[in-house]
């Protein structure tokens, strides 16, 4: 009895672990208290921004790429009537850089984004898809990127697409 009773306890008590996973990054009060270099990409991805096309949502993104040779590479999104064909603003700068300088390196991307005339009060989250393509340029390069995030309230950096994308899907997980 006692022995069925063991058995019992210890083969049917799921063996569950729970986890905890935990994201950092830093917040600022305002851009000035960015570095002057982080402030300039920043103001880089606000113009891009007013060059968004996007007619139909009216949510004008704008990105900056810093890539290893100094140069910043900026994107915005470019909607279509057709709305699946829509491309967001990092996407296009990623695009962008590889196709300009092939094999560049990205190690800062600043994002904002505005509502009609005004920027966000919260920071811009990139979309999913967006955290993927990052993803693989650090997996690409080896190099964690900075990611700036921009709101009037407030402003994110983070260090790593780790810290926006746990438990991603890695090039790693697919290579022979
Ligand atoms: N968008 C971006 O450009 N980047 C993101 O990470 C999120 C969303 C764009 C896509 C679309 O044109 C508009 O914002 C509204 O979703």
């Amino acid at each position: 009895m006692i022995a069925f009773f063991l058995y019992f306890a210890v083969y049917t008590v799921p063996m569950v672990k729970n986890k905890i996973i935990e994201l950092r990054f830093s917040e600022y009060d305002s851009q000035d208290e960015l570095s002057k270099e982080d402030q300039l990409l920043l103001n880089e991805a606000m113009k891009a921004s007013k060059h968004a096309y996007a007619p139909y949502s009216h949510f004008s993104v704008g990105a900056a790429l810093k890539i290893d040779t100094g140069e910043i590479i900026t994107g915005n999104n470019r909607e279509n009537a057709s709305f699946p064909s829509g491309i967001c603003a990092e996407h296009t700068a990623i695009a962008y850089a590889g196709s300009k300088y092939p094999g560049s390196v990205i190690t800062t991307v600043a994002i904002c984004a505005r509502k009609g005339n005004d920027y966000t009060d919260i920071p811009v989250s990139p979309c999913g898809k967006c955290r993927q393509v990052l993803s693989e340029e650090e997996d690409r390069s080896g190099i964690k990127i900075k990611i700036i995030l921009y709101g009037k309230s407030g402003i994110y950096v983070i260090n790593g697409i780790e810290n926006l994308l746990p438990l991603r899907f890695s090039s790693s997980v697919i290579r022979p």
